[in-house]
């Protein structure tokens, strides 16, 4: 029987070259440090069975169609905004996606963010290189304590789960979280609170995006969310950038509506260095590196890798986005 082709869109970790290989597929890998034009990934993709891909390849409906030999896509990520999900399932091509191995490395990033941002750390730590450290200032650099304060998470999955109990632990903060629906089983561990959107942005002292990217949540965070937060708040978003508004945020930073923000997730990506909430004090940006480990990208690999295996071996996906799609 011929070998199964799958493409990797990009650099992945080495473990899944080796898992796919071992597993009886031929493996067609894109060695540069970029992602593919849409032309060459569909120029490689048309020739292949299954496709590893991750957030940064469009895989829309036009794709979809002129690659009609693809049995299987397996997104490197557990967000899958990417990729056209109604398209897929209509051409009976399930999604396999990586939930859970990367919810704890995520929200360290959150967390890191929300310190990093209360104690202004990126800001002083860019003065001390710029020479501005000049002595001890009793009144200087302050910052705000977040013990006891209200943390309100937009989204309480597995990430924003792992972000609360982080915020519980260290700082007993109070928990607030506004979802499509309740998650009882979270509130009874974290003793968190489902509340309606504005009483979230009304009553959090932070403010922790941890949704997908729908077009519910597309611009949520809006110059009149923004409006109708604490003075003292900081918004915090590790989940995807265009879930707010960055005009507005830059707006709301600037005119001291808010009081400061981390964000993981920029709009665009890349962030153009000249961009002004990279000048801010109470600002903190970081690249998208939230799954961003050695062990969590190599979980991820595994366990996208595992998706396209399973699924030529017995026709299961065991991570899938769209489980009508394997019924057709
Ligand atoms: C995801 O998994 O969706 C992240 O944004 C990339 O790791």
């Amino acid at each position: 029987m011929d070998k199964k082709k799958v493409l990797l869109s990009r650099i992945f970790p080495e473990v899944g070259i080796e898992l796919l290989r071992s597993a009886g597929f031929s493996v067609t890998a894109w060695t540069e440090d970029r992602p593919m034009t849409q032309e060459e990934l569909i120029e490689r993709a048309r020739h292949h069975d299954a496709l590893f891909c991750t957030m940064t390849d469009q895989i829309d409906g036009k794709f979809l169609r002129e690659c009609p030999r693809l049995k299987i896509i397996s997104q490197f990520a557990v967000g899958y905004d990417n990729i056209d999900i109604q398209e897929a399932t209509r051409l009976g091509i399930p999604v396999g996606y990586t939930p859970d191995v990367l919810s704890e490395a995520t929200a360290d990033v959150a967390f890191g963010l929300l310190i990093a941002t209360s104690r202004k750390m990126f800001h002083l730590h860019k003065n001390i290189i710029s020479g501005e450290w000049s002595y001890f200032r009793p009144t200087a650099h302050l910052g705000i304590e977040l013990k006891n304060k209200t943390l309100g998470i937009y989204g309480l999955g597995r990430i924003g789960i792992e972000m609360a109990k982080r915020c519980k632990g260290a700082y007993a903060m109070k928990i607030l979280y506004h979802n499509r629906k309740p998650n009882p089983a979270a509130e009874a561990d974290l003793d968190a609170r489902f509340v309606d959107f504005d009483t979230l942005l009304r009553e959090s002292d932070v403010v922790s995006v941890h949704c997908s990217l729908t077009e519910a949540t597309r611009g949520i965070f809006n110059k009149e969310a923004f409006s109708r937060m604490k003075p003292t708040s900081i918004f915090i978003n590790t989940a995807r950038g265009l879930v707010h508004n960055e005009t507005d945020l830059t707006g709301a930073l600037q005119a001291g509506v808010i009081w400061g923000a981390g964000l993981d997730v920029t709009n665009p990506e890349p962030m153009k260095p000249d961009n002004p909430l990279l000048q801010m004090e109470n600002v903190s940006v970081l690249p998208h590196i939230g799954s961003a480990t050695v062990e969590t990208r190599n979980k991820m690999t595994v366990l996208a890798v595992s998706n396209i295996i399973e699924f030529f071996k017995n026709g299961n996906v065991p991570h899938v986005v769209n489980p009508e799609a394997l019924s057709r």
